[in-house]
């Protein structure tokens, strides 16, 4: 078995390569449905579209307002079949009229680890406020902003010599490892979320 997904990404598409990458390894047992852009010329669907995987842009400009655009998007997604929603860089807060549709079922990966550092650039903020560890977060998506139950986490150690463009870089490498291991702990079953605590089966 199977688990239906749908990536929404906006930029480069380097998560989303590593879910295909794991996926064409045997590692993941998850069926990419669709792939959705809120940018047209996101890299993100080009490498869907290499893929075999449907590619789509969904342009915000056509809607009159955020939750219009959200309710398509997941109409979208659910026309397509998909169980999970994995953002992989979706530049995007989801409404809650979307995550209704999706309870527990929207994953994020953030370049940081939550709660330290919500919100945009969070590499640059954890290298500017001086931390020594940093890393990256799967999270489940709810109406805040990075804010849902943590599934995974990984550390990076900040170097001396290092500069926001060197740690984003390191934290990536993680985030390629550890956004797949979400996923496929989810396919597999072994998650159950109680509050905020998320237990992983063994
Ligand atoms: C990643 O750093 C991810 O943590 C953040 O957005 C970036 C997306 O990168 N949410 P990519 O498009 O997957 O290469």
């Amino acid at each position: 078995m199977s688990l239906p997904i749908g990536v929404l990404a906006s930029g480069r598409g380097s998560n989303l390569e590593a879910i295909i990458r794991a996926r064409e390894a045997g590692e993941l047992p998850v069926e990419l449905k669709v792939v959705i852009s809120d940018k047209r010329e996101a890299r993100a669907l080009r490498i869907a579209a290499e893929h075999g995987i449907p590619a789509e842009f969904l342009d915000p400009r056509a809607f009159p307002d955020r939750v219009s655009y959200d309710l398509a998007l997941a109409a979208r997604l659910k026309e397509a079949g998909v169980e999970l929603v994995v953002l992989a860089g979706f530049m995007r807060i989801l409404s809650p009229a979307f995550l209704e549709q999706f309870p527990l079922r929207v994953i994020n990966i953030h370049p940081a680890l939550l709660p330290a550092f919500p919100g945009l650039e969070a590499q640059r903020q954890a290298w500017e406020y001086g931390v020594k560890i940093s890393g990256c977060t799967v999270h489940f998506v709810d109406v805040g902003v990075d804010t849902g139950p943590i599934i995974a986490q990984a550390a990076v150690t900040v170097e001396d010599g290092d500069t926001p463009e060197t740690l984003a870089e390191r934290i990536l490498e993680q985030e390629h490892r550890l956004l797949p291991e979400a996923i496929r702990w989810i396919a597999q079953g072994r998650v159950r979320v109680q509050g905020r605590r998320v237990y992983v089966e063994k």
